[in-house]
C-alpha cells in the first residue's frame, strides 16, 4: 500500500513538497516506508483535514487537522468545549478494488455501506447500535463543534435536534456569524460552529447527517446519526440507545438545493481590522472553464459499462488529467519540461449552451482529450478561475479544491456565467474565503486567487470518483524576482519514483 498524506488547505508558503497530492508535488511514500513532512503553518488558525492523496486511500487514511490560535476568537460566546465532527463514508469492500473495478470497465462506482461520524456509523445501520458517537454536553453550555466532510463521494447535510448552529469558521477562515437550522457540507470543507445545550427538558438530541444529492448516478442514500446527550440524563448501563423513531424535522430533504443555495449565500468573510479579507478587487488573469463528465468511445475487444456502452471519465475544458509518472513538481524544479505541459486551455474549446443542451444528444465535447496541461502564472498574479458546470450526463453539484491557496468565492449562480453581466455582481468587499467551493449544481462560480505561493498546486473535484476519472488540472506559480518569493528546494529525502 503507498499512502501520501495531504494537509488539504494548510497555508505553508514555499514547500509544495510537503503537500502531497501523489504524482504532483512527490511520489508515493513506498510500502513500509515513513517519511517526515516539514512545513511551517503561516497566518492560519482554525479547523481543516488531512488525508492520504493516493488513489482512494483517503477512505480510511484521515483525520482533523487543528491549528490553535494565538488570539481569543472574534466571537463573544465563552466556549465550554471543542468538538471534532468528522464525516466518513465507509465500504465493506476493499476501495482499492472498487475503483480498480470502475476504471478497468468504465463504470459508475460502487457506492459506500455506510456513512460515518467520527468512525462511528450509528444505529440506523446493521449490527451498528455499538457503534455510535454519543456526545456528552452540559446545560447553558456552549460547544465549538469542528465539523469536516472526509466522506469521498458526497456531499452532506448535518443537523441536531432541536438545535441551531452558529457558524463562525469555514476552511480556517472566520466568517461573519450566522445562525442556521443545517448545514451543507462538501467534502474538502470544514465548517465551525456553535452550538448552545438549552434544551429544556434535557435529554437526548440526534445529530444526523445525510447526502445532498444532484447527480442521477447510483449514490449512498443512507444516514448516520450520533446523539447530543445532555450531562443529567441517565443512560441505563445495559441498554444502547434505540433508533429514534424519526430524524430531526431540521434535516434538510437529499434534494434540497434551495436550502444548499441559501447556506452558501448567506457565508461571507469576516473582513475586520485583525481578519482582513484580502480579495484581489482586479485581476490580471481570468480563465473559464467547464468542469463535468465526459464519455469516451470503447476500444474494440473491450467491455465498457457506462452509458451506451462507452466509458465514464471526466474533464476541465475537455481535458481529461493524467498524472504523469514523476511529479510535476520535480519536473517543474528541475525545469525538465516533460511529463506536463503549461498550456491549459483558458476557454472552453467548444462554447455551447452549457446547462441548457443535452451534450450528449448533441454529440458536443464527446472524447475529451487525455493529457497533464495545467495553467502557468507568474508569482504575484491576481487570477480569477471560472467554474462552469455541464449538462453532460447531468448537471452536479463539483466541490472543487484548489491546494496552496485559500481563494475567495466572489460571485455564484445558475446557468451559464455570462462574462459581460455577472462580474459586476461580483461581491469584493467580503466573500467567503475557502479552499473548496462546492459549485452550484447547473451553474458556475467564481473565484479569486492571489497567486503568491510558488509551485506547482493541484486543483481537482474533491468528489475522488471524479479526480479519478480526470476533473483536475493544477497550476504552476512561478518564482518571483526576490528571494523569499522563490520555491525551496525538495528535501533530501523526498519520497523516489
Ligand atoms: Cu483534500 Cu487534493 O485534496
Amino acid at each position: 500500500m503507498y499512502v501520501v498524506r495531504n494537509r488539504h488547505g494548510v497555508r505553508q508558503l514555499r514547500t509544495g513538497w510537503a503537500d502531497g497530492p501523489a504524482y504532483i508535488t512527490q511520489c508515493p511514500i513506498g510500502t513500509g516506508k515513513t517519511y517526515m513532512y516539514n512545513f511551517t503553518v503561516t497566518d492560519q488558525r482554525g479547523t481543516l483535514l488531512w488525508h492520504a492523496h493516493y488513489s482512494w486511500q483517503r477512505a480510511s487514511v484521515y483525520g482533523a487537522f487543528i491549528i490553535y490560535p494565538r488570539m481569543p476568537p472574534p466571537f463573544s460566546a465563552p466556549v465550554q468545549d471543542h468538538i471534532p465532527i468528522i464525516f466518513g463514508e465507509w465500504w465493506n469492500a476493499d476501495v482499492d478494488a472498487v475503483e480498480n473495478e470502475m476504471m478497468l470497465y468504465g463504470g459508475g462506482p460502487n457506492v459506500s455501506d455506510a456513512y460515518t461520524i467520527n468512525g462511528l456509523p450509528g444505529p440506523l445501520y446493521p449490527c451498528s447500535i455499538k457503534d455510535t458517537l454519543i456526545q456528552t454536553v452540559e446545560r447553558g453550555k456552549t460547544y465549538l463543534l469542528r465539523i469536516i466532510n472526509a466522506a469521498l463521494n458526497d456531499e452532506l447535510f448535518f443537523a441536531v435536534a432541536n438545535h441551531t448552529l452558529t457558524v463562525v469558521e469555514i476552511d480556517s477562515v472566520y466568517t461573519k456569524p450566522f445562525t442556521t437550522s443545517a448545514i451543507m457540507i462538501a467534502p474538502g470543507q470544514t465548517t465551525n460552529v456553535l452550538l448552545t445545550a438549552n434544551q429544556i427538558p434535557d435529554g437526548m438530541f440526534v445529530m444526523a447527517a445525510r447526502p445532498y444529492l444532484t447527480s442521477v448516478f447510483p449514490f449512498d442514500n443512507s444516514t448516520t446519526i450520533g446523539f447530543l446527550k445532555y450531562n443529567t440524563t441517565k443512560l441505563g448501563r445495559e441498554k444502547p440507545p434505540l433508533p429514534p423513531s424519526s430524524l430531526p424535522s431540521n434535516l434538510p430533504s437529499m434534494e434540497d438545493t434551495a436550502f444548499a443555495t441559501n447556506f452558501s449565500n448567506q457565508l461571507r468573510s469576516l473582513a475586520s481590522t485583525d481578519y482582513p479579507c484580502n480579495v484581489p478587487k482586479e485581476i490580471e488573469k481570468r480563465v473559464i472553464t467547464t468542469i463535468g463528465l465526459s464519455l469516451q468511445d470503447c476500444h474494440v475487444n473491450e467491455t465498457c459499462k457506462g452509458y451506451r456502452n462507452k466509458r465514464f471519465y471526466a474533464s476541465m475544458n475537455n481535458q481529461s488529467f493524467i498524472r504523469p509518472s514523476r511529479s510535476v513538481l520535480e519536473s517543474h524544479y528541475l525545469k525538465l519540461n516533460t511529463g506536463y505541459a503549461s498550456d491549459f486551455p483558458e476557454k472552453p474549446p467548444n462554447v455551447f449552451n452549457y446547462t441548457g443542451v443535452d451534450p450528449v444528444a448533441e454529440n458536443i465535447n464527446m472524447n475529451p482529450e487525455f493529457s497533464t496541461r495545467l495553467l502557468e502564472v507568474p508569482f504575484g498574479t491576481k487570477l480569477e478561475i471560472v467554474l462552469q458546470d455541464t449538462n453532460f450526463l447531468n448537471p452536479e453539484n463539483h466541490p472543487i479544491h484548489v491546494h496552496g491557496h485559500n481563494f475567495f468565492i466572489v460571485g455564484r449562480g445558475f446557468g451559464n456565467f455570462d462574462v459581460y453581466k455577472d462580474p459586476a455582481g461580483y461581491n469584493l468587499v467580503d466573500p467567503p474565503e475557502r479552499n473548496t467551493v462546492a459549485v452550484p449544481v447547473g451553474g458556475w462560480a467564481a473565484i479569486r486567487i492571489n497567486a503568491d505561493n510558488p509551485g506547482v498546486w493541484f486543483i481537482h473535484c474533491h468528489l475522488e470518483e471524479h479526480t479519478s476519472w480526470g476533473l483536475a488540472t493544477g497550476f504552476i506559480v512561478k518564482s518571483g524576482p526576490e528571494s523569499s518569493q522563490c520555491l525551496l528546494p525538495p528535501p533530501s529525502d523526498l519520497p523516489p519514483c
